[in-house]
């Protein structure tokens, strides 16, 4: 095989996003092959990781897209999942172990919320949930046992930003691994490695895949610190199929050109909602304040809206929309809207939900890449007949 394997420093994301990984493929195809194969010839290897075979992600296939993901991320190394909380269960199954115990952002993505609640605490780990924006109160939540604290880069869906320097510096003090689901933000927003984080996650299903036709995970980081978690991974099995594989680094290559639309999407609905009539509330980050703002080049293209009229006026939302899908996720070309207490933090208590602010009214709004004023019009029309 032959070309571009090496990434010059100084290329952008765009840049890296086309060519990073082998770009020139396998017999000198420009777009690299599926290797729909799950084992290959015995290669000599005594080790474990040395066979090649899919659940051990290691096929020409899973390797170009590792060194793509690792290029977008800022790290050494990554690692794909068959989904964002295979991403998430590996890279903490991988890490902890009984007995420890983690500090987390008390506002997670519901899935990750009931992956603390339900299955760690059933292996014996811990969880003491803090405000990731309020820095003051986490000492009060450290344990001889505690080993990482876990936040969210954008948090979902009320779109806050916890203060990342502070977490690193936390986490440095204390000796915690620290941890951040990015997929809010996607990698062309913020990359968390470069302010200091060790282990950085995404939902690939959402801004990575962008098209809403593949579910994936990733997992960056130093090799040192993915290590053991791949060799988790593996056990735990959540592998990405390599046509999987394919259409995720199909859809890395178009990832800038999405997100930044889909920030100004994001910002034009959020600016034109605020204030309008039946509209109580409307969250996103980038009309809030955080020290974390600069290190952030864009705020994503989700926001949510607190409906005055509870859950009525948020299906009457939806029945008027023409635009929007209503369906739950996020990060494709097309714009979704969903009730994060019917969807993402379905598994939550309706006191746990209300403790975190997310009321029955609160539709989260998901934009794509479609036109701007066509998405706005839409919106405003929508809220208006309400
Ligand atoms: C912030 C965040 N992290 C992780 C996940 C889980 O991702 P997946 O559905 O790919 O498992 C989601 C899903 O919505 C999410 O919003």
């Amino acid at each position: 095989m032959s070309g571009n394997t090496s990434k010059p420093k100084d290329w952008h994301l765009d840049t890296l996003a086309v060519h990073s990984g082998r770009a020139d493929g396998v017999e000198g195809a420009v777009t690299f092959p599926i290797f729909q194969s799950t084992t290959y010839l015995d290669n000599g290897s005594t080790t474990y990781s040395g066979v090649r075979y899919t659940r051990l992600n290691n096929s020409p296939t899973h390797e170009q897209l590792h060194a793509k993901l690792a290029a977008l991320c800022s790290t050494e190394a990554a690692l794909s999942t068959g989904s964002g909380m295979a991403a998430i269960a590996s890279a903490l199954f991988g890490t902890l172990k009984a007995g420890d115990h983690i500090i987390a952002q008390d506002t997670l993505y519901g899935g990750t919320h009931t992956l603390f609640t339900h299955d760690l605490a059933r292996f014996g780990v811990e969880v003491s949930w803090v405000d990731a924006t309020s820095p003051a109160t986490w000492h009060e939540a450290l344990r001889p046992t505690t080993r990482a604290f876990y936040v969210e880069a954008i948090s979902n869906p009320l779109c806050t930003i916890a203060d990342l320097d502070a977490v690193v510096a936390f986490a440095r003090k204390h000796s915690l691994r620290s941890f951040i689901d990015a997929t809010f933000a996607s990698p062309v927003n913020v990359r968390p490695a470069t302010l200091g984080f060790d282990i950085v996650l995404h939902s690939a299903t959402k801004y990575m895949g962008g098209h809403s036709d593949v579910c994936a995970g990733v997992i960056a980081a130093s090799a040192e610190h993915l290590a053991p978690i791949a060799k988790t991974a593996t056990h735990l099995g959540g592998t990405l199929d390599p046509h999987a594989c394919f259409l995720l680094e199909r859809g890395l290559k178009t990832l800038g050109l999405r997100v930044r639309r889909q920030n100004a999407n994001a910002l034009a609905v959020a600016s034109a909602l605020q204030g309008a009539a039946g509209v109580a509330a409307v969250h996103y980050a980038g009309l809030q304040e955080s020290p974390s703002h600069k290190h952030f080049d864009g705020f994503g293209g989700v926001l949510s809206v607190e409906l005055d009229g509870g859950a009525d006026a948020a299906a009457g939302l939806f029945k008027r929309l023409t635009i929007a899908h209503h369906a739950p996720s996020l990060g494709g070309v097309e714009t979704l809207v969903t009730r994060p207490a019917a969807t993402s933090h379905v598994g939550m208590t309706p006191a746990e939900r209300a403790a975190i602010g997310i009321g029955d009214g609160l539709v989260r709004v998901a934009c794509g890449i479609e036109d701007t004023t066509d998405l706005v019009d839409d919106f405003r029309a929508a809220i208006t007949a309400g």
